[in-house]
């Protein structure tokens, strides 16, 4: 019998013939055709840091729970952005679209959030999203006398997912100013027990990682932060106040927007932080001579209103452009002893510097002047 009559012979030539023909329908063919679109380019246009970032993001199963991909069906647009292009995974290999959303989709990432909200989020996630269930990466920090450092790892993570969707960043941007230039608060809600305490809830699901617990500042976060955030007990804001920065954020800070909770929830936050006591209440100061104001009012007007505007509405010329920009002080009257303390201390990670060449009495002057801006009728 003919060696190649027996059925290990036909197997033999057979699996040798799919495989060469496989390999030159499916390797080979595309391999030439590919090589002469010139269109391709090389690489996939990131950083030597951005790329150590994704091998990171690979290793560690990032992809397991994060999606790359914006697909094209209702929602998804208005939840992540613009629809993913093919152009955009250009020579990625392998391509991260991933499967499973156990967290949200990180196709358009790059440029939604700051850099030390990232820090903070991949070191414990629960420090500045309260209810989520990602795990963290300390191993990314190292630990030096009680202060949280980032290594390069956590830094190449972070440059990585601030370089998700670059093709279509500037539409973002772009749709994001107009959002918050064209900002309007339609109806208010009316303030009730019930929403306080939503509000209440709300806090410690939403802002007691970054905020703490008493909205005073105090949190780990705070390690990871800067700005740090803010100390809401001193603020003494209206509800329109931190509704409208609930729905803007507050771009070059951590601070997110949570415009896409129901109204009802982000008038229960906004109720709930004005609601916000210091652990030490202020001593009460005795209302100041005209004249102390009048001098606040002048040093206001040389030294203070380039940024904060003449009538302190956070629209001065130098001010307008800045990330942090200035605070609106008709929407809040921050405390005395908050005013007096920004002024020697500055706020770091922001322009407002300290202003060591003010006298005690100077800095006392330009609080009660602040002060008296505050529009929204009598609240302490
Ligand atoms: C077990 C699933 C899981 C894994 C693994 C995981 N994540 Fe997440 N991730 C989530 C969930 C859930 C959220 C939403 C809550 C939050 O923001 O923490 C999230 C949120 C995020 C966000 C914020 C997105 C946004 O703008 O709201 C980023 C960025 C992120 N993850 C990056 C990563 C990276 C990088 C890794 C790997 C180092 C990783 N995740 C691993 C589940 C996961
Ligand atoms: C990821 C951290 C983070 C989370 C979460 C967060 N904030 Fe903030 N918030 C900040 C930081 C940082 C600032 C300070 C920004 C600055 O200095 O410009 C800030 C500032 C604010 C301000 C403005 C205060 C001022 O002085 O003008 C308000 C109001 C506020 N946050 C309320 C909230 C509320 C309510 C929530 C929850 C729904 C929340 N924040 C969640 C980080 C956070
Ligand atoms: C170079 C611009 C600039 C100048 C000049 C400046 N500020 Fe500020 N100021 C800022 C910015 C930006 C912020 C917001 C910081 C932030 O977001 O945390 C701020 C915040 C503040 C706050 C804190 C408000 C809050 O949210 O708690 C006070 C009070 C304040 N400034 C007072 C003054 C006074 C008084 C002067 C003049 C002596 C002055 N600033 C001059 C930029 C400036």
């Amino acid at each position: 019998m003919n060696r190649f009559e027996r059925f290990e012979g036909i197997f033999l030539v057979a699996g040798i013939g799919f495989f060469l023909l496989s390999f030159l329908g499916m390797g080979l063919a595309p391999w030439t055709t590919l090589k002469k679109l010139k269109m391709i380019p090389e690489g996939t246009g990131r950083t030597a840091e951005e790329e150590l970032g994704r091998t990171i993001f690979i290793h560690e199963g990032c992809w397991h729970c994060h999606t790359q991909f914006v697909r094209p069906v209702a929602g998804e647009p208005r939840r992540y952005g613009p629809v993913s292009q093919a152009m955009e995974h250009i020579n990625e290999i392998p391509q991260l679209f991933g499967t499973r959303r156990v967290g949200p989709d990180l196709a358009r990432e790059g440029g939604k959030r700051s850099n030390d909200w990232h820090l903070a989020h991949f070191y414990n996630p629960r420090l500045t999203v309260p209810w989520s269930v990602m795990p963290g990466f300390p191993w990314f920090y190292k630990k030096e006398g009680g202060k949280i450092i980032p290594t390069e790892k956590a830094k190449a993570l972070t440059a990585y997912m601030q370089s998700l969707g670059k093709s279509a960043k500037a539409q973002m941007e772009k749709a994001e100013e107009e959002y918050r230039k064209n900002f309007r608060i339609g109806s208010i809600l009316p303030p009730g027990d019930d929403l306080l305490e939503r509000g209440k809830e709300l806090f410690a699901e939403e802002c007691s990682g970054c905020h703490g617990p008493q909205g005073d500042g105090n949190s780990e976060a705070n390690k990871l932060l800067l700005p740090a955030p803010a100390d809401l007990t001193e603020d003494n804001p209206t509800p329109e106040y931190v509704y409208t920065v609930l729905h803007k954020g507050i771009p070059g800070s951590a601070m997110p927007h949570f415009r896409d909770c129901p109204e009802e929830d982000i008038w229960a936050l906004s109720y709930y932080v004005v609601s916000l006591e210091p652990k030490e209440k202020e001593p009460v100061i005795p209302p100041p001579s005209p004249e102390v104001i009048d001098r606040g009012k002048e040093i206001f007007s040389t030294t203070c209103a380039v940024c904060h505007g003449a009538e302190g509405r956070g629209d001065g010329p130098a001010g307008i452009a800045l990330k942090p920009s200035p605070p609106d002080f008709h929407g809040m009257r921050p405390s005395f002893r908050h005013i007096v303390d920004t002024l020697s201390k500055g706020i770091p990670g922001t322009a407002m510097a300290p202003f060591v060449q003010l006298s005690a009495g100077d800095k006392e002057a330009l609080a009660f002047y602040i002060r008296s801006l505050y529009t929204a009728g009598e609240k302490q």
